[in-house]
């Protein structure tokens, strides 16, 4: 099999990370590595020893032999540099978000499917052992009904200044909801606080409504002493806690409440709840960031429409666009 030659554009805080996978796995090349910053496409292109190295993206696409281009710059650079590289035939995955708005994402989708590129959303979370167990568990029914979720998204950094903490945190939050839901929230509302740079909040409370009647609550904050990465679902039947940090991430409490009927009074029925067994299944251990590249290269060979495809990117980028209306109006809900 012919490897695919790849190329990375933006090798700073995460984009090492992509470079990584692309240079470990046997079916790709590393191309190129692309960086504005010189120094810093030096001492990462030092290590990793690409064929070819730039500081010019347009270089990246008149090169007839890259197949894919993988894009790890700042969120408002994500829409130009992803519609050259699509323009130029290139099949691309671009970190999230997809795009700052949701017109741009539409925007990209369809010159995607016309130039018969793969558009592929870094949404990391959708490669991850303890989602797809998270998934598996509300799909298959064992938690009963899906009541409400919530999710913390906190740590001290990395401080943006090109879009706020919802939009840099959140976009996991919302892919991993919306994937385990497998539906679009309809109203969403939001409180957030700016401390740090003016207009840019550092701290963001949103609660998404589902059509299935499940609430979400999303706290994300670069603000923060801990870094958690929290995620509990609460059902009918059971309860999960997804502790991203944990080494054992995923623990299933059989807890909940039900109407039982008064043993000492016919026909009453009374809330009581109950308490059983607490389970941490075994997970594969696998790295999520290889098993989006791995798919990425799959999808490119096979012209299979990626898990999180430019429609997975829009619809994220969509709940993103109506949080930043609802903290515009200071909280009141937006329709989706
Ligand atoms: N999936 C995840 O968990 C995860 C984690 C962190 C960051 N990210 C995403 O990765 C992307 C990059 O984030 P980061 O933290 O690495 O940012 P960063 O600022 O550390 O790095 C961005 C790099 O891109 C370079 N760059 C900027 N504009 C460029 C251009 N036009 N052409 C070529 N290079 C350019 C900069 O010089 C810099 O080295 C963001 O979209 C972010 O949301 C994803």
């Amino acid at each position: 099999m012919a490897k695919l030659n790849i190329a990375v554009i933006g090798a700073g805080y995460w984009g090492p990370n992509l470079i990584r996978n692309v240079a470990q796995i046997p079916s790709a090349q590393l191309h190129t590595i692309c960086d504005t910053d010189q120094r810093r496409l030096a001492q990462i292109a030092q290590q990793y020893a690409p064929l070819h190295q730039t500081s010019e993206p347009s270089e990246v696409f008149s090169r007839p032999d890259i197949d894919g281009v993988i894009i790890a710059t700042p969120a408002h650079t994500h829409f130009e540099i992803t519609q050259q590289a699509l323009e130029a035939g290139k099949h691309v995955l671009v970190e999230k978000p997809l795009a700052l708005t949701s017109n741009d994402a539409r925007e990209l989708i369809a010159l995607a499917e016309s130039q018969h590129c793969i558009l592929m959303v870094g949404h990391v979370f959708e490669y991850n052992p303890s989602v797809h167990k998270l998934r598996d568990l509300v799909k298959s029914g064992e938690l009963g009904q899906i009541y409400y979720i919530y999710s913390t998204r906190v740590n001290l950094g990395k401080i943006r200044d090109d879009l706020n903490a919802f939009w840099n945190l959140a976009a996991h939050d919302v892919s991993i909801i919306n994937m385990l839901l497998d539906e679009m929230p309809r109203r969403v509302a939001a409180h957030g606080f700016s401390y740090l740079q003016p207009a840019l909040e550092d701290v963001v409370f949103a609660v998404l409504e589902y059509e299935s009647g499940v609430a979400a609550h999303i706290h994300t904050s670069w603000l923060d002493p801990n870094k958690v990465r929290q995620m509990t679902v609460v059902g009918e039947k059971k309860m999960v806690v997804y502790d991203d940090v944990s080494d054992n991430p995923i623990t299933i409490y059989d807890k909940g409440a039900a109407w039982v009927e008064d043993a000492s009074s016919f026909g009453i029925h009374r809330l009581q709840t109950f308490t059983g067994d607490i389970y941490i299944p075994r997970l594969p251990t696998v790295e999520p960031l290889r098993m989006e590249v791995e798919h990425f290269l799959d999808c490119i060979r096979t012209g299979e429409t990626p898990l999180s495809d430019g429609y997975d990117g829009l619809r994220v980028v969509q709940v993103l666009e109506a949080v930043s209306e609802s903290l515009r109006k200071k909280g009141s809900p937006v329709e989706l």
